[in-house]
């Protein structure tokens, strides 16, 4: 059992929680992702890590309320305790084998979309704290559910922050600001790393290919069990077949087949799940 230590509604209907897991914290990198239950028999959410603390011995979460399950861990309070958090699973983020010297010649991007912005940001601490530059692309509908704009803020050089809406930024999507960098403010980058929704991740992967810009994404949207086991994950990268929990999450964007993916994300939702998926692509 897993004693939560936080809990915050960053904005309607998502959520920060700390979580004490003193070994995952132990052994968590950015990239990596957990398997979280509210209950024995919950159903398994795979969730990327949003932040850890060695020393405090915790884990930051951070979950959007789709279904049930998610409820389920939103409605337990400070206190309380999650059943399941294993891990940390997958693996990490190609950026932390790399020599830091190397890195800090780089020009990254990364491209947050939504709740996307969560797995974001363990990647940008790590890099700050590599005094490694960064800009963020953040996109969200609109200023009511942008989360983490202080976190964020703090930890790269600059942030481009768009609404799909218009209500705060840039008003467009990320690939519309994306694009205004490169080709409207002299911006170059030699790598973007793009974290949210899959059909947000396809587009940036389309525009960025255009642009000659090497291009990583995360597909854990598409896990379920987040194990190997239920094969949910399946897609194929450069004509091979690979599993997203075990192989990746983190991918080439350009060697993706997203079509198939996002077809296989809608075959392997719940109703309710297919209902969200629908609504977003
Ligand atoms: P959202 O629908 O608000 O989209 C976020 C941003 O993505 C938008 O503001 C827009 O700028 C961009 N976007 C959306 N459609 C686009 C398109 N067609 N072309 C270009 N850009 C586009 O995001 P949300 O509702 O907060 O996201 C929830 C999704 O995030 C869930 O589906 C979840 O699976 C996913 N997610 C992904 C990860 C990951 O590791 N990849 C982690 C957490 C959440
Ligand atoms: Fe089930 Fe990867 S999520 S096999």
């Amino acid at each position: 059992m897993y004693l939560i230590t936080k809990k915050e509604e960053l904005t309607e209907n998502i959520y920060w929680m700390d979580v004490c897991a003193p070994r995952v914290a132990k052994s968590a990198k950015p990239g990596q992702f957990l398997i979280v239950k509210a209950g024995e028999k919950g159903e398994r959410i795979p969730l990327t890590i949003c932040d850890f603390d060695k020393e405090q011995g915790t884990v930051s979460i951070v979950f959007q309320t789709l279904g049930d399950s998610t409820k389920k861990i939103a409605a337990l309070n400070e206190g309380e305790y999650l059943h399941d958090f294993v891990g940390p699973l997958g693996n990490p983020s190609e950026l932390v084998f790399e020599d830091p010297e190397e890195l800090r010649k780089k020009k990254i991007l990364f491209v947050a979309g939504g709740v996307g912005t969560a797995p974001v940001y363990p990647q940008i601490k790590f890099l700050h704290d590599l005094g490694v530059d960064v800009d963020v692309v953040l996109g969200t509908k609109s200023k009511t559910t942008l989360i983490l704009e202080d976190k964020m803020k703090g930890a790269c050089t600059n942030l481009y922050i768009c609404t799909d809406d218009g209500s705060y930024g840039f008003k467009g999507m990320v690939t519309d600001r994306v694009k205004a960098l490169v080709q409207n403010e002299g911006k170059t980058y030699d790598l973007c790393v793009a974290i949210g929704p899959m059909i947000m991740m396809k587009f940036v992967a389309k525009l960025t290919k255009e642009l000659g810009i090497h291009t990583i994404v995360s597909l854990n949207p598409i896990m379920v069990d987040g194990t190997g086991m239920c094969g949910a994950c399946r897609v194929t990268i450069d004509g091979k077949v690979k599993f997203a929990c075990v192989d990746g999450p983190e991918f080439d964007a350009h060697l993706i087949d997203f079509d198939e993916a996002m077809r296989r994300q809608a075959m392997y939702k719940t109703v309710e799940g297919k209902k969200v998926i629908l609504a977003e692509n």
